[in-house]
């Protein structure tokens, strides 16, 4: 198979967690006798600093003539801290998003037996925990108009939804939901918003057509809660842009780590592959920041080539590497391995170097030699 992937590799730790990835799919790519022709664009915080603009028509233009874009992550302390910026890094993503049409963001929560105890929960309640959310990504507050009042005393985020919009998604998440098990949670806060009840009348009107899927409702602040205390009563939850931005974040600690999620952007062209977490600037260019999140994002694009084989490796690969004990830091601050030696080690496992247990004895010697 031929593919061309347009790469962002974007600000903070972007570049290195995707190298990582990019290393993966040649790997993938060398083993299974496929192509991957990659094409670098700009985007977020580098864009500016290299262009003035966060999203510059070159790498729109990359994008749609891609199979598929490989995107690092975005965001600059110096824009944070600075409410009066006029052009700011994630506005490079947002235009990205829509431009690309990419209207649902699927962020699957794994546990791993491994990680259990670095969860802030329970190990008994993180057993079997297993759930996609789907974020509605191109929507609501999020594109809403803004506006801030001369005076610079009042400001405004309008959230608008429309029924087209809430039924796109919605059929991907109950057709999502048929090929797992069967249940879908629409997250929302209906009994306060407008935009809230014309989800829930929309999905009420839907389930119809999938009779096989058990739907339920929660309001967001109980969902908040009840993904702590009893994350394995989802299995698919449904939810706009900025409900979705939130709880997926909140999720990714039952994981473990931020940094081990992925996640993937679909709509009705090119998609697009990230993993949740930010740019972690603290840790950009120290080679320290789990590189699994964009692995997993890479899995993903696998999936999404319909590479079934392929994508099952890569994350065969990352379990070998947690299951023994291969980590970044964010997972043991004490004997962690560096990004590009995760990716290394992945590598090898995808390249069918480590076969095994059978090489136990080899894996102590690396793990000696490496730290
Ligand atoms: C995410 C991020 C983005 C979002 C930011 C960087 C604009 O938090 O992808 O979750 O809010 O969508
Ligand atoms: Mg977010």
């Amino acid at each position: 198979m031929k593919k061309k992937i347009a790469v962002i590799f974007g600000d903070g730790i972007g570049p290195e967690v995707t190298q990582q990835s990019i290393n993966i799919l040649d790997a993938v790519a060398k083993t299974f006798s496929h192509e991957f022709e990659y094409t670098y664009c700009l985007m977020g915080a580098d864009a500016i600093d290299k262009t003035g603009n966060p999203l510059p028509d070159e790498t729109i233009e990359t994008c749609l003539n891609s199979d598929a874009v490989l995107f690092g992550a975005i965001g600059h302390p110096k824009y944070d801290n600075d409410p009066a910026a006029k052009v700011r890094p994630e506005q490079g993503l947002l235009k990205l998003r829509k431009t690309l049409q990419l209207y649902a963001n699927i962020r699957p929560v794994t546990t791993y037996p491994s990680l259990q105890h670095l969860s802030p929960l329970k190990s008994k309640n993180l057993e079997g925990v297993d759930f996609v959310i789907f974020r509605e990504l191109t929507g609501g507050i999020y594109f809403g108009k803004k506006e801030t009042n001369e005076e610079q005393t009042q400001a405004s985020d309008d959230c608008v939804y429309t029924r087209s919009e809430i039924e796109r998604i919605s059929h991907l998440a109950f057709q999502y939901a048929q090929q797992r098990r069967k249940k879908l949670t629409l997250v929302d806060k209906a009994n306060v918003l407008e935009t809230s009840r014309l989800w829930r009348k929309v999905v009420q009107e839907l389930a119809g057509q999938y009779n096989d899927v058990a739907v339920d409702y929660m309001f967001v602040d109980n969902a908040a809660m009840q993904i702590i205390i009893n994350p394995k009563q989802f299995d698919v939850i449904l939810t706009e842009n900025m409900f979705g931005d939130i709880i997926s974040d909140e999720s990714s600690v039952i994981a473990g780590s931020l940094g081990l999620l992925p996640s993937a952007s679909v709509g009705n062209g090119v998609a697009l592959f990230e993993p949740i977490h930010g740019s972690y600037p603290q840790a950009a260019g120290k080679d320290i920041a789990n590189p699994l999140g964009s692995v997993l994002s890479a899995a993903m694009l696998l999936d999404h080539f319909n590479l079934k084989a392929e994508a099952a490796l890569v994350r065969e690969a990352v379990d070998w590497t947690l299951k023994h004990n291969f980590v970044t830091k964010d997972i043991d601050p004490v004997n962690f391995y560096l990004t590009s030696t995760i990716g290394e080690l992945i590598c090898e496992y995808v390249s069918n170097k480590v076969p095994g247990e059978e090489h136990e004895s080899d894996m102590e010697l690396r793990r000696s030699t490496i730290i």
